[in-house]
């Protein structure tokens, strides 16, 4: 006898999400950030080819930009990662701390930084200073993400997939007190 089995499709696509105390609107689709990482891994494979760029991933917000930017990165290159946090809750606190550090040498080569978003521009700032200190001369920053009214430090922006209202998100990536991270779409909160 055929035994029909009924799969049940996980819902990867849902409209709101609740993480904690917070509820979060879908507003970026897996879609749309998929086109905007292809755009600007275009350029960087336009931009620094035959340069040997070493990509930075800082962690941990990057992880699914980096992984989906360096698939579709054909020049040759290398990827190492670095941890820092700024937040906690909703707010940064203007404070970055090293939490994991450099293992390649910066020395010589373009250093294509690869960060979620970048907020107030802080913790870009701190980690190009650091990078700076430690022999880096040509850097790039490559971000997922840009709140442009939020920006309050001069950083360089040279690749940028999408820009956004200056709103907490959550999802790829992208975290409230650690919980949304695994979401495939972008959510903005929801003001109460
Ligand atoms: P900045 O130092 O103010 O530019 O903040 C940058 C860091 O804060 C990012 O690397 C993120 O980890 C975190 N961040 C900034 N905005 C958001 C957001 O809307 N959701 C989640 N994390 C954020
Ligand atoms: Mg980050």
């Amino acid at each position: 006898m055929y035994l029909c089995k009924i799969f049940q499709k996980p819902d990867f696509d849902m409209k709101t999400v609740q993480l904690l105390d917070k509820k979060f609107v879908l507003s970026i689709s897996e879609k749309e950030i998929r086109n905007a990482i292809n755009a600007i891994a275009k350029q960087i494979n336009t931009d620094l080819k035959g340069k040997n760029p070493l990509f930075v991933g800082i962690l941990n917000g990057s992880f699914m930009f980096a992984a989906d930017l360096m698939k579709r990165v054909t020049i040759t290159s290398e990827i190492t990662f670095i941890k820092v946090a700024s937040y906690t809750d909703t707010q940064s606190t203007g404070i970055v701390k090293e939490l994991l550090g450099l293992e390649c040498d910066v020395k010589n080569r373009p250093i294509v930084i690869v960060e979620d978003i970048v907020d107030s521009g802080l913790t870009m700032k701190k980690i190009i200073e650091q990078l700076r200190a430690k022999g880096a001369e040509e850097i790039y920053v490559s971000t997922l993400l840009l709140k442009p009214d939020a920006l309050r430090f001069k950083v360089p922006l040279d690749y940028v997939a999408i820009r956004i209202p200056n709103e907490f998100i959550v999802g790829y990536g992208l975290d409230y007190n650690g919980y949304g991270r695994n979401l495939r779409n972008i959510y903005t909160l929801v003001q109460e």
